[in-house]
């Protein structure tokens, strides 16, 4: 009798291991992912030394503390070629020690390791991609130890998005290192719609590039500016939460092109908009006014706030673009943004100011409630909001607040 059963419960096991069904990792990215990623300052100039040289920084500048994870490694970390036997290989001369040795140094600091692929033939620099190879490539992933994968769209021909990142979705789940997948298709096949069960992250646009509000030609494609970005995609936040973010791509604070102001809009916007706040700068030369701005605790808080919801542009008065991100204890985040040439004065009875935020049932009532205000970036108190706001903005500066019931 025991026997039978035992036999009986070795079928029941047998079949539903068999049964069950790929899926994405849940539980990852709960909150907006924070790290570092090679490709705005490096391109696929990339090489361990760097990438130990960044790991000690990341460390030594605190940005472990402020709450960024992952270190990932973007295009350019593979061999030309794959091996005999068809595996990726890290690139001989540029990783010397090989990937999970490279790995294993980030985790020993307590950080994240992640790594870029493509859906296509190639990566958009020309190396190996993943296509027919995605549970061969997952595997290699996972002997790495890897815990991120960024994931191309290049070279794709009329493969359909949707199917292609489930497939490699699949494979890293069968290979069963969690990872958190990151959607890397721009935005041309509306990830927002299907990427939700695939992916963690889902990139939203095309390329960023370093400036507040230009947009450069590459000849096929364009790549754009902070505020490009920002405007293209007003109507898609329904999409995100918890789990399965937008992500209108990596940060470019600190790379030296954007004033002060201008770096401070970007990183409040994307921490408004619930973005996944990937550094893109060159950590060993870091000035002070960017790591103040990127390790700026509250802001961070507006972005990984755990009820997840991403904020919106509420209106815009004058050149001053008003926006909203609801959080948790009937708390906002309310910005203000200089988008103009000149400066701005700001000049506003809060009580003309309510907010409701028809998708996610969330309302701004200062004409009922007082709420308190706290400036982020100058980390001051600045009384209710019982009185007049009053500020004046530079050019592309942003006044950041975070706005609570007053008990
Ligand atoms: C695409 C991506 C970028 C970067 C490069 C690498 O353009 O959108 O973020 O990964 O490829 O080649």
């Amino acid at each position: 009798m025991t026997k039978r059963l035992n036999l009986l419960f070795l079928v029941f096991i047998l079949i539903s291991g068999l049964t069950v069904k790929a899926q994405k990792f849940d539980n990852l990215a709960k909150t907006p992912p924070m790290g570092w990623n090679s490709w705005n300052t490096f391109a696929t100039n990339i090489n361990e030394k760097l990438v130990r040289e960044t790991a000690d920084e990341f460390i030594r500048l605190g940005l472990k503390e402020a709450g960024y994870k992952y270190l990932v490694l973007d295009d350019g970390w593979m061999a030309m070629e794959r091996d005999a036997a068809g595996n990726l290989i890290a690139d001989p001369k540029k990783f010397p020690s090989g990937m999970k040795n490279l790995a294993d140094y980030i985790h020993g600091k307590g950080m994240q390791f992640g790594l870029y692929n493509c859906a296509g033939s190639k990566t958009c620099g020309g190396y190996p991609g993943s296509r027919g190879h995605e549970y061969q490539d997952a595997l290699t992933y996972a002997s790495y130890d890897c815990d991120f994968l960024k994931y191309d769209w290049c070279n794709t021909g009329k493969m359909v998005g949707s199917e292609a990142y489930t497939t490699m979705r699949d494979a890293l789940y069968a290979a069963k290192r969690p990872v958190v997948f990151s959607i890397c298709e721009w935005g041309d096949q509306k990830p927002w719609k299907w990427g939700g069960p695939i992916g963690h992250m889902w990139r939203t646009t095309g390329d960023i590039y370093n400036c507040f509000d230009c947009e450069h030609s590459n000849g096929t494609w364009t790549s754009w500016g902070v505020m490009k970005i920002v405007d293209m995609r007003d109507s898609i936040r329904q999409y995100a939460g918890p789990g399965h973010w937008n992500d209108p791509d990596m940060l470019e604070v600190g790379n030296g092109v954007m004033t002060v102001a201008e770096d401070r809009t970007h990183f409040a916007l994307w921490s408004i908009m619930a973005a996944p706040l990937i550094l893109g700068n060159d950590l060993r030369k870091i000035t002070p006014e960017a790591l103040a701005i990127i390790t700026n605790k509250e802001v961070i808080a507006v972005d990984q706030d755990t009820l997840g919801i991403q904020g919106f542009r509420v209106k815009r008065i004058g050149n001053v673009d008003v926006w909203a991100k609801p959080l948790v204890g009937d708390n906002w985040a309310i910005a203000f943004v200089n988008r103009g040439k000149e400066a701005a004065n700001l000049n506003l009875k809060w009580a003309g100011l309510p907010i409701t935020d028809d998708i996610f049932k969330k309302e701004f009532t200062p004409g009922k409630k007082t709420y308190q205000l706290r400036d982020l970036y100058a980390k001051k108190e600045e009384g209710t909001t019982r009185k007049d706001l009053k500020a004046t903005l530079v050019s592309h500066d942003i006044l950041m607040l975070r706005l609570s019931p007053k008990k």
